[in-house]
């Protein structure tokens, strides 16, 4: 019988195995660190706006496969949002992965497939590394961001 949680398996496995978005960007405006000290993986997200939209997005680095799949599926919804549109997102996968409130399914599309890590405090950590790593790149920060 089709088991929601096997297509989510799925596009984890998937996106592991192919990182979409995955390398430098030459041309990008911001370059960011996010860093794990539970393991140590750290990742670089390279991020480029016109002002109002995310006009590219990559990211490289070595993760676990929920760190590696999480950034995959992120920059590839966040490739032509607008910064808008980019908040919402980061609120609605926080939601998604912390807390039992009900979330925009439809908006967070195959990022909901990530809604299985919310039971395990480590891997939320894991899943949320590349999100904050973004919204601090959004925000104009430049320190390295660290999941404490
Ligand atoms: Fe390091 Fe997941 S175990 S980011």
């Amino acid at each position: 019988m089709f088991d929601i949680k096997d297509l989510y398996q799925e596009v984890i496995v998937d996106h592991n195995r192919s990182p979409r978005n995955f390398g430098k960007l030459d041309d990008a405006d911001t370059t960011l660190e996010g860093f794990n000290p539970l393991c140590g993986d750290k990742l670089t997200l390279y991020l480029k706006t016109d002002g109002e939209n995310i006009s590219d997005i990559a990211f490289d680095g070595s993760g676990c496969a929920i760190s590696v799949a999480s950034a995959s599926l992120m920059t590839d919804a966040m490739k032509g949002k607008s910064l808008e549109e980019a908040e919402k997102l980061f609120n609605e996968f926080h939601k998604l992965v912390t807390t039992d409130d009900e979330y925009d399914a439809e908006y967070l599309g195959k990022l909901a497939a990530l809604a299985g890590v919310k039971d395990y405090p480590a891997r939320v950590k894991c899943a949320s590394l590349c999100w904050h790593t973004l919204h601090s790149a959004l925000h104009g920060e430049n320190t390295p961001v660290k999941t404490e």
